[in-house]
């Protein structure tokens, strides 16, 4: 399973990209409001772009189909390998069905069941964000519809591709991996979470105390 990390913070996705193991970003409109309110977006997103280099998810705002397909326009004129990430809606399926055609890749998000999941598919996703945190806040079981989800790619051999979003704990990474996600979007606390162990500290300090004591007694010895 790849991670993408899900946020625009561009030092969080400087540190992120330095790690070695992050293949793409998702942005979503709140992410990028998050940073401040006069932010260049254009610019912000090139900056991403060449920091990362995979995959980059970008959102569409409007909410109508032909707005929809002109805004993704705009954001493949700023860079062509852009994937146009798309609400699931009505409208938004129709847009993303459009822009398929035309051999765009999207990514259809807030999706909460099966159902949406698989119309997503059918409309010509490229990628189908499954949310965890969001459907765990209402009391869903988000591992469940996610399972579901991975079954029916199995069963159905869809190509399209699962991103497990709205992540917000390291148990989410391992749920979404057993259950077949291809892509876990991580914010970037999230991820520095999941690589932490209080063993692993325990056993570095350890090394180097050892390691250390083992010189200072190799200098008392010359
Ligand atoms: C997905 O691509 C979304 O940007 C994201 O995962 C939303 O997560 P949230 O529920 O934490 O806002």
């Amino acid at each position: 399973m790849e991670i993408y990390v899900d946020t625009a913070n561009i030092e969080h996705i400087r540190h992120a990209a330095s790690l070695g193991f992050i293949s793409g970003v998702t942005t979503n409109p709140s992410l990028l409001a998050k940073e401040s309110p006069n932010i260049d977006i254009k610019e912000r997103l090139l900056e991403i772009h060449k920091l990362v280099g995979g995959h980059l998810s970008v959102e569409v705002n409007s909410l109508k189909a032909d707005e929809m397909v002109r805004e993704a326009d705009q954001i493949l004129s700023w860079f062509p390998e852009a994937t146009i990430k798309i609400p699931m809606i009505p409208e938004g399926l129709s847009a993303c069905s459009r822009l398929a055609k035309r051999g765009i890749p999207t990514n259809v998000t807030l999706v909460f069941s099966a159902t949406q999941a698989i119309a997503a598919n059918n409309a010509g996703a490229a990628y189908v964000s499954v949310f965890m945190g969001r459907l765990d806040d209402v009391a869903q079981n988000s591992e469940q519809t996610l399972l579901e989800v991975g079954d029916i790619w199995d069963i159905q051999g869809y190509s399209s591709k699962i991103i497990a979003a709205s992540i917000r704990h390291p148990l989410h990474i391992i749920q979404a991996a057993k259950a077949g996600a291809h892509i876990a979007t991580v914010p970037y606390n999230v991820i520095m979470q999941s690589l932490k162990h209080p063993l692993t500290d325990k056993g570095v300090e350890l090394f180097v105390n050892d390691y250390e004591k083992m010189m200072a007694e190799k200098s008392k010895l010359v």
